[in-house]
């Protein structure tokens, strides 16, 4: 009986959230999993006459930490809100920090980012929006040896990672500061505001492996005190809290059983 009730709920919520979606105009059609977590960036580019640059976080997330670039090289969480110029890639910041013809990762230096003048086919490699450009890495012969999941891209990335079928860097040498661990907090159930929905099991040790504490903690929750922090599920499908990662990078909302995910007792 209590399962029925929790479908029905479910079933009520999704229309209301796809409606409330509709109503603030971000509904979209759902991406193919390739271009799930597919940033584009075009502050300066058009203006400079190059086209907008794409930035795939499957392909980086693979080989990198979230907290590696959003931590200590200093990405924003929020598609060109970081305002990277040319100038810097071009002196070694941003993805001029891996991206600089030098730096090696699985024997091989990573293609050089800007450069001031000279243009060539390496530019069109990243300022590829709208044009044909042969990717050399493949999303699907990627995804075919990964776990699978229904949505997002499509495969189940804390299982990848916990069966190190990837292993994703977190220290870059000159980048990186060489840190204590902090311990890790226990693993803690959130409880909804709607009696009989699921709690939610929020694992700190299963995200700190892609966030470290930093990236979380103070920005997105203020309060290291369980509870301090006041959301509704609104404010997640409206891209703040768990919705700044979730339903952009991380797995999406429309996934609800795997953040609902312990039995109703
Ligand atoms: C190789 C570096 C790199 C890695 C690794 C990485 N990101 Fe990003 N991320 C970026 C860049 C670059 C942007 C765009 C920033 C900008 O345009 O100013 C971005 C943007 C985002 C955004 C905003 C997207 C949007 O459409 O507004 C989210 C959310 C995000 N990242 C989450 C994550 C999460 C979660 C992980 C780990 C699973 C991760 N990132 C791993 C570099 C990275
Ligand atoms: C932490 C290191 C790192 C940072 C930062 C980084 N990248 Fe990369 N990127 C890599 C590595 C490693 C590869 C794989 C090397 C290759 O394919 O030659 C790669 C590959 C790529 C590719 C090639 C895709 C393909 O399959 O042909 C593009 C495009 C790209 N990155 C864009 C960017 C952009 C844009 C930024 C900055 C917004 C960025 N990267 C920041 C490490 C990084
Ligand atoms: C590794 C990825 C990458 C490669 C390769 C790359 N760029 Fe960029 N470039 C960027 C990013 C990211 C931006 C910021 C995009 C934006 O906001 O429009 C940018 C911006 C620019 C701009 C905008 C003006 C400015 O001052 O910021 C110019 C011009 C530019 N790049 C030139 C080049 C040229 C020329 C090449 C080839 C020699 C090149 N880029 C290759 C990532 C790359
Ligand atoms: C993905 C985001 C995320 C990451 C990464 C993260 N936390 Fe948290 N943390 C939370 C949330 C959510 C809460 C609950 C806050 C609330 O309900 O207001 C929390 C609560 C806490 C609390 C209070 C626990 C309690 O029982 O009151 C502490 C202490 C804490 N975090 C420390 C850390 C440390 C140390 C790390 C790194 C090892 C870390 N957190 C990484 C999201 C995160
Ligand atoms: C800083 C980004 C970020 C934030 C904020 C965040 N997550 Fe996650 N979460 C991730 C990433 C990355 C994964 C790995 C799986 C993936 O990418 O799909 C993950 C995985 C999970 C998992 C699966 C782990 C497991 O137990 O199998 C759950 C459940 C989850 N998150 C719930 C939450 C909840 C609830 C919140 C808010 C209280 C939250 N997350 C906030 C990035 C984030
Ligand atoms: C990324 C994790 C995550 C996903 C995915 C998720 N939820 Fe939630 N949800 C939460 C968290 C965390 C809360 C608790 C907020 C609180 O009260 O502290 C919550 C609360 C709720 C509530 C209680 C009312 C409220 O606004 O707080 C409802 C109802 C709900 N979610 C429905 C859904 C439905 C339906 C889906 C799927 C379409 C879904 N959730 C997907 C994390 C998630």
């Amino acid at each position: 009986m209590k399962k029925i009730i929790f479908i029905c709920i479910l079933i009520v919520l999704t229309v209301l959230a796809l409606a409330f979606a509709q109503e603030r105009g971000v509904k979209k059609k759902r991406p193919l999993p390739q271009d799930y977590g597919k940033t584009v960036i075009n502050n300066f580019s058009e203006k400079s006459r190059m086209a907008p640059v794409v930035f795939d976080h499957w392909l980086h997330r693979s080989r990198f930490t979230c907290r590696l670039c959003h931590s200590d090289i200093g990405f924003e969480m929020k598609a060109g809100a970081t305002g990277i110029k040319a100038e810097d890639n071009i002196n070694g910041f941003y993805c001029g920090t891996c991206h600089n013809g030098k730096r090696v990762f699985d024997n091989k230096a990573v293609f050089r980012a800007c450069d001031k003048g000279k243009r060539d086919e390496v530019c069109d490699r990243c300022h590829s929006l709208g044009k044909d450009v042969k990717r050399e890495n493949n999303f699907s012969e990627f995804v075919a040896k990964m776990p699978k999941e229904r949505f997002g891209n499509g495969m189940d990335w804390e299982q990848a990672e916990k069966e190190n079928l990837i292993k994703p860097i977190d220290f870059i040498e000159d980048v990186s500061v060489r840190k204590k661990a902090m311990p890790i907090q226990k693993d803690f159930t959130l409880e909804t505001k709607v009696s009989g929905l699921p709690e939610i099991i929020f694992s700190h040790q299963k995200h700190t492996v892609w966030n470290g504490c930093e990236i979380c903690h103070p920005d997105i929750f203020t309060g290291v005190k369980k509870g301090s922090t006041k959301y509704s599920m609104i404010e997640i499908f409206d891209g703040k809290f768990c919705g700044v990662c979730h339903g952009k990078v991380a797995f999406p909302n429309m996934d609800c059983q795997r953040c609902h995910a312990k039995p109703v007792s």
